[in-house]
């Protein structure tokens, strides 16, 4: 049998969350709840003990004195209580051994939407419900930025679009999002085939040689082979770098992966050290971070250097109106550089590169993951994503046309990612006093929010929310189409699959901000569509070719949490051919 693990990718964009908090469990030497050694998985037919069920947690009268030392502590340094907002006081050893957000999922059903965490050193504001988010992200959007988050972000990405100061941001988003118009994304349907193509053969190789030695299945790790996947594609799109990486390493390739690495580490660890004067010089791994940073800076500055040295200035509209079958070079850095009157410094297009990279690579990998993850647990689903992949496509690569009819798949998708949204949490931080609503059951005057206010906005609440979700934790890609009134909750619109016609995939507008899966309002991601058609392609080709197994029970697998939710092992799948693929190869 043929084992298959390529490079590991892990990131995190938005682990901040873990700061200071590790700070305080390490000085305490706080044990774990356990889970990580025993885990049932929420949205698939097992649990994780620890993710919503209050049973198993540190009541205020078995906490230790150190952990009511720290939230007193908390509460003093955080300015106490914010007006009537309940406040969540729970055990340090609730954060430790488990992503938090399983933590603040727990928070959520016994506080209420809006609470305030007392833990640690700092405190925050934990948002879940789709009133209060909405107000955050779109009605009073420029009243927030990304605080902590852009701290951590800033030495990898720059001035790129999502750690960017607002002034930055205006006009680089205004230049940005026209470059992902229907013709680009069509063309990249193409690329998306074409990568795809290339890790189906790869399995199909590695299939051939386990058949030589009369097996009939290999085990695959496919959280990496999708790493690789979402590598090669975003390479190609954005700077049409082809990367290679389903079927080689390079030095490019490592020093991306370092670079996600590092900022993992970083969002992650107890002290900014890397800040201080000497450490790039003297700390291994920061020496190597900068190694990196100069590696893939030195490629993507000949790339840029080559853009602009064969520029072909154009009006927005004569760029949208290229016919990009058959341009050489349908990159979104082409489109930059080539946009008239825009005259963007090296410096600038890095960082807008960089952010593209980096957002829209492990996002789209883990999405994969977990679709084929919970396809894996329900094969009444995969039966039937598989008899609408051959009734569409038979053995043919999906066209844009395709993804219009590949519903099912396309319901997969969000359904993945509304059970593991990418990331988990969104953060921002008040830059004046503000007044959020209540919310579902919280108060009807809602909360005084002082400016400097720290505040997570838990995707994966509002996603599993019992008070907007039918079978919350449940994997029913067919959700999606079921019209739901609003249940008398007030302000709350509630889910309508026609309010915006024309939408090929669910979104926040059809939920009214309860289905969050790439924010809203103006920070909202740019590369939506991009990533769910990528994501579309990848599944219905993999699930085209082969049958998939989990290798392990599901309630082994280890999850941890960077900017989004991965594993810590990996995802490794038996991969068989599919029946009539073998018999038509005889
Ligand atoms: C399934 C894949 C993806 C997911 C789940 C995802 C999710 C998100 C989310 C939730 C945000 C909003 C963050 C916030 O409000 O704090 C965001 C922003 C962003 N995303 Fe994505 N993303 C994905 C793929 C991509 C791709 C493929 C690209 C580019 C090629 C991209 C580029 C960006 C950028 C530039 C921003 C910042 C937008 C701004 O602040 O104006 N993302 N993404």
């Amino acid at each position: 049998m043929i084992t298959v693990r390529s490079i590991p990718c892990s990131f995190s964009k938005d682990t901040v969350q873990f700061i200071g908090f590790r700070k305080v469990l390490t000085v305490r030497n706080v044990v774990s709840c356990g889970v990580s050694s025993s885990f049932r998985l929420p949205g698939s037919k097992f649990f994780p003990r620890c993710e919503s069920s209050s049973t198993e947690r540190a009541t205020k009268s078995n906490r230790t004195l150190l952990d009511n030392a720290s939230n007193f502590l908390t509460n003093l340094l955080s300015g106490g209580q914010l007006g009537t907002m309940p406040i969540a006081e729970g055990a340090v050893s609730d954060l430790f051994g488990k992503p938090l957000f399983f933590s603040l999922y727990d928070w959520f059903i016994e506080h209420g939407s809006v609470y305030k965490l007392a833990f640690g050193p700092k405190s925050f504001v934990v948002v879940s419900d789709p009133i209060v988010v909405r107000h955050i992200l779109r009605e009073n959007a420029f009243a927030y930025d990304k605080g902590v988050l852009a701290d951590i972000l800033e030495p990898i990405m720059g001035k790129g679009l999502i750690p960017a100061d607002l002034g930055t941001w205006k006009p680089r988003r205004k230049a940005i999002v026209p470059g992902f118009h229907a013709a680009f994304l069509e063309a990249m349907v193409k690329v998306f085939g074409d990568c795809s193509e290339r890790t189906i053969n790869k399995l199909q190789s590695l299939l051939l040689a386990a058949e030589a030695d009369k097996t009939m299945h290999i085990d695959v790790d496919m959280e990496a082979e999708f790493s690789n996947l979402a590598l090669d594609i975003i390479g190609l799109s954005v700077f049409n770098y082809d990367f290679g990486s389903v079927t080689r390493e390079s030095p490019v390739i490592k020093a991306v992966y370092g670079t996600l690495f590092e900022a993992e580490h970083r969002s992650t660890f107890y002290i900014p050290y890397w800040k201080f004067p000497l450490a790039r010089w003297l700390v291994p791994r920061q020496r190597k971070f900068h190694e990196d940073l100069k590696i893939i800076n030195e490629c993507l500055d000949s790339l840029i250097q080559g853009a602009k040295e064969t520029r072909q200035e154009d009006d927005i509209e004569a760029l949208q109106g290229r016919d990009y079958s058959k341009v050489k070079d349908a990159s979104l850095l082409r489109f930059l550089v080539d946009m008239k009157g825009v005259d963007v410094d090296n410096g600038q297009l890095r960082d807008d590169l960089m952010t593209m990279l980096i957002a829209g690579h492990e996002t789209t990998a883990a999405v994969l993951t977990w679709a084929l993850f919970l396809l894996a647990q329900n094969t009444d689903k995969l039966v039937k994503a598989q008899a609408e992949i051959d009734t569409i496509l038979d053995q043919r690569k999906p066209t844009f046309e395709d993804i219009k009819r590949l519903q099912y798949i396309r319901l997969i998708i969000a359904e993945a990612l509304r059970l593991y949204p990418q990331p988990p949490l969104l953060i921002r931080r008040a830059l004046r006093q503000d007044t959020i609503p209540g919310g579902y059951r919280g108060d009807k005057d809602g909360y005084l929010i002082p400016k400097g206010t720290d505040i997570f906005i838990s995707v994966y609440n509002l996603h599993r929310s019992p008070y907007f979700w039918d079978q919350p934790h449940e994997f029913r890609p067919e959700r999606f189409l079921i019209p739901k009134d609003n249940k008398g909750i007030e302000g709350w619109a509630g889910f309508d699959p026609y309010r915006s016609q024309g939408a090929l995939y669910p979104n926040e507008v059809l939920a009214d901000f309860a289905f969050l899966p790439f924010g809203g309002g103006p920070r909202k991601c740019v590369g939506d569509q991009f990533a769910l058609m990528e994501s579309t392609v990848g599944l219905a080709m993999l699930l085209q070719k082969f049958e998939v197994e989990l290798k392990d029970p599901p309630e082994s697998l280890r999850i941890v949490t960077g900017a989004t939710i991965h594993t810590q092992n990996g995802l490794w799948c038996k991969i068989k051919r599919r029946k009539h693929y073998s018999e038509s190869l005889q």
